[in-house]
């Protein structure tokens, strides 16, 4: 298809609205064209049922893997050549992981959600050599939650998350079906890991940061799903349960489905909602977890969809509209969902069950802390030196070496420094911490603790916001009710940081203790 024809596509989709059919085409890289006529089906990742005490083996690794009709590109996948298995861990148990570095640098394995002491928690201190194998034991005591595994080495998490070093993790309880909730896995039950990536023109994938990427987030052009591009699900014409976990670097997606239907968000980062809440778009920030429910039953094959947006990144540094990746004004689709009839769709009604969520007890809070993210700080420390051609914006890992002077970002004024301990708390207490992030919304990760948010841009928390989380994307300025339920040394301290993983890369991290 040439270009020319390609455009006139474009304005025609544009005329047609968000709902035309066949909008992945548009979306599609050229390489990846031929995959057109037949799309991929949806990738279910293999289930690992980790029963207790029984060791559970993750071999991380970089691979070849096919992401389109081309040839098999480099890549990085946990026992797998793109992503990693789905593991299912079930409260009460206690999981012996054997991680297996078969990198040929060092790297962690970060279980982000799961409430663990930092011994095991897998943030940059928990470093894993070349050939090495590291042995952490999980003592799984959480409700039931969607979480996700990732590598997090420091100052390199940016590049192994990208190539593909992360998958997804289900803390469960066994009472789903007692719930009323799809319990199928890979049939009404799936995990959605959402990404976006630049491929280059024979389909390799492209990570390159310049001077913008860093300062946005290192954002694609091509949507995936479990790693496909554009692929298709048959699911019951029931309700299916879609467990959405943004595992992007750095790009927001704001969700709808192409005929703008209704959904019912179950489920947040750290468990479920009170109630299910109907919305008709819902955004997720890199990090970020929900699982909705989705009512097939019309029959109706349906996309989902993301609407394109620009960061902002403060006044006189805005990116272009249309951006430097060409995107046309609009929505992007994800991927397809083709109701079946031949598979059984076992709910037919939304769950009426209620979870247990007490409102934010504030008065718990100990302490309060503010943390004021800076974006930009090294504008200032650095100077522009180096920073000024197009030479100079090109960079592997930094502007300067991780918690040197040329850190452009940082906390509190101070960029990360593996070395330093910036907050210590106590255990079993709860604190307000308050973000500040005038620049640019980023999305703030807390690790070994979960959070309510208090407010959020000087509103109330939605619905969908309310339940316990462990990343809020912050608009300006929002407070957050802290739980810390799990011990964390000084010698081994917990993380809190943007989950722009080029911010946190860059100094926009700092660590805490839980004494
Ligand atoms: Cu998703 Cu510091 O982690
Ligand atoms: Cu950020």
């Amino acid at each position: 298809m040439s270009d020319e024809r390609l455009l006139t596509r474009r304005q025609v989709l544009r005329l047609s609205g968000v709902a035309a059919a066949g909008l992945a085409l548009s979306s599609l890289p050229r390489w990846g064209r031929g995959a057109v006529s037949s799309a991929p089906s949806l990738p279910i990742p293999t289930l690992i049922e980790a029963r207790n005490d029984e060791p559970v083996n993750l071999a991380m690794q970089y691979t070849r893997h096919r992401f389109g009709a081309g040839a098999a590109v480099a890549a990085g996948g946990i026992s797998s050549s793109y992503l990693g298995p789905v593991v299912r861990v079930r409260s009460g148990d206690t999981i012996p992981f054997r991680v297996e570095n078969h990198l040929a640098e060092e790297t962690t394995l970060h279980w982000h959600g799961m409430l663990v002491p930092s011994q095991v928690d897998g943030g940059p201190h928990n470093t894993i050599e070349p050939g090495a194998v590291w042995t952490p034991e999980l003592a799984v005591k959480q409700a039931p939650a969607t979480n996700w595994y990732h590598s997090h080495p420091h100052g390199r998490t940016a590049r192994q998350v990208y190539l593909g070093l992360a998958g997804m993790m289900i803390v469960a309880d066994g009472a789903d079906r007692d719930r009323g909730l799809p319990v199928t896995y890979g049939v009404d039950d799936l995990p959605i890991v959402l990404q976006d990536k630049r491929f280059g023109r024979n389909g390799e994938l492209i990570y390159q940061p310049n001077m913008m990427d860093v300062m946005h987030g290192f954002q694609g052009n091509t949507l995936l799903v479990n790693g496909a591009i554009g692929p298709v699900a048959n699911v019951p014409a029931g309700f299916v349960r879609l467990r959405l976990l943004n595992a992007a670097n750095a790009r927001n997606f704001d969700l709808r489905f192409s005929d703008q239907r209704p959904f019912f968000v179950v489920a947040g980062d750290s468990g479920f909602l009170a109630e299910p809440v109907e919305v008709r778009s819902l955004v997720i920030a890199p990090a970020e977890r929900y699982e909705i429910l989705v009512n097939f039953s019309d029959g109706q094959p349906v996309e989902l969809l993301t609407m394109l947006q620009t960061h902002g990144i403060g006044p006189g540094m805005m990116m272009q509209r249309g951006g430097p990746f060409g995107f046309a004004s609009g929505a992007q689709a994800f991927m397809r969902f083709k109701p079946d009839s031949n598979l059984k769709a076992t709910i037919t009604r939304l769950p009426q069950a209620r979870a247990q969520v007490a409102p934010p007890d504030i008065k718990s809070a100990v302490a309060q802390r503010t943390f004021v993210l800076e974006s930009m700080m090294g504008m200032h420390m650095a100077g522009m030196g180096g920073m000024g051609g197009p030479r100079g914006m090109m960079m592997g890992r930094g502007f300067g070496r991780s918690g040197g002077p040329g850190q452009m970002m940082g906390i509190n004024g101070r960029a990360f420094a593996m070395d330093r301990v910036d907050v210590t708390v106590n255990q079993k207490t709860a604190e307000i911490w308050e973000i500040v992030s005038p620049m640019m919304p980023h999305p703030f990760h807390v690790h070994g603790a979960s959070f309510r948010i208090l407010s959020n841009g000087g509103r109330m928390p939605s619905a969908e916001q309310s339940g316990w989380k462990d990343v809020v994307l912050v608009e300006q300025r929002a407070a957050i009710l802290v739980r810390f339920d799990h011990a964390a040394p000084p010698k081994m301290p917990f993380m809190f940081h943007c989950h722009i993983l080029e911010h946190e890369d860059h100094g926009l991290m700092g660590q805490f203790a839980v004494v």
